[in-house]
This record gives structure tokens, sequence and C-alpha cells, in this order.
């Protein structure tokens, strides 16, 4: 399989966005009021895990997990399998998803979190595929924009495979 994106580079890049991350809400945040990093599951756990450990600012984490439906992507319906466990009300928010591809995931989330009334919520992903984007959402940490590739690795997977791997490669056989 054909690399895209190497393990050198992501470490780099996600260094980046840690200080990117805690140079925005440094402010913001105490030991007492920390930010809260919601990654999403099961594609974001590596990304999260390295994310989380280059920041500086007070962090706690909590994870959610979604359905969507095959077949009817393109509908966007999504369900959460595993809420939070954290009460949102009043709290900085993170949402750390591994790949806004549709965008139609991240609207949800945005759309149904943002309703629990948070202080702040915004979104931070790993990858993003802006030529399929059907949905347009406001990333505001982005580790790389890609082209229309089906890539697995670094926590993306293809039927529940590959998610180990150090750097993101291109599945030639994946699903678009
Ligand atoms: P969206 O709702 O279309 O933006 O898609 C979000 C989800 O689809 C991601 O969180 C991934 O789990 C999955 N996905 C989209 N593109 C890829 C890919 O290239 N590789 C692996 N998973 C992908």
């Amino acid at each position: 399989m054909k690399v895209l994106i190497s393990e050198t580079q992501i470490q780099d890049r996600v260094a980046s966005l840690g200080s990117e991350v805690s140079a925005t809400y440094k402010a913001l945040l105490s030991d007492e009021e920390p930010l809260l990093v919601i990654p999403v599951l099961s594609g974001s756990f590596v990304f999260a895990a390295d994310l989380v450990r280059e920041l500086s600012v007070p962090s706690e984490i909590d994870f959610i997990q979604l359905k969507s439906y095959e077949g009817s992507s393109s509908s966007g319906k999504v369900e959460i399998v595993k809420d939070i466990r954290a009460d949102l009300k009043g709290r900085n928010c993170l949402i750390v998803e591994d790949i806004v591809d549709t965008g139609l995931t991240a609207s949800f989330l945005l759309e149904s979190l943002g309703d629990r009334k948070p202080k702040s919520l915004k979104l931070c992903s790993f990858l993003h595929k802006p030529s399929r984007e059907e949905k347009k959402v406001p990333i505001d940490f982005l580790g790389f924009s890609i082209e229309d590739h089906f890539v697995v690795g670094y926590g993306l997977d293809f039927n529940g495979r590959w998610r180990h791997l150090k750097e993101v490669v291109i599945y030639e056989g994946g699903q678009k």
C-alpha cells in the first residue's frame, strides 16, 4: 500500500497541532476548568492519544461513539451509541475526529453537542477530504487535507483492520 503521510510527517504535524490548540485555549482554562477533549471512537483513538500528550493546557478526555447507517450515509443519519459521561454545560469542549469526509458526522456532532450549552465547542480533525464535502463544517484545527483516496492507518480502518499502522496509506480496495 502506498504511504500518503509518513510517521514523521504525522508526528511533526500533531506536535504543531498540540501547540495551536494549547495557544488557543491557554487563557481560558485552569486546573478547575480543564479542556474537555471528546474523541470520536473508534477512528480517532490513536490521534487523540498523541494529541493530548502534546497539549500544555489542562485537559480531560471523554469518548463518544457513533453509528452511521450504511447505505444511507448521504442522509447523514447518525446515532450516538456511547455517549460522553461529562456534562458539557459551561465547558470548553474540543471534538477530535479522525477524518471529515462528507462532513455529515461532524455536522451532526456539532449540532447535537452544541445543544448541550457548552461554553465553547470546536472541532479538531486529523484529516479532511475537501472534494467529498456535502456539508460545510468549520474545522478549527486540521492535521492534513488530502485528495479523494480511501485511507487507512493511524486509527483509520477498512472493515475494522489497519488501524495500527503508524503511517497513513492509500487502500486501493476501500469504499468511497
Ligand atoms: P463523514 O460523515 O462522511 O464525514 O465520514 C466520517 C467517517 O467516515 C469518519 O469518521 C471515518 O470513520 C469514515 N471515513 C471516511 N473516509 C474514510 C477513509 O478514507 N478511511 C477510513 N474511514 C473513512
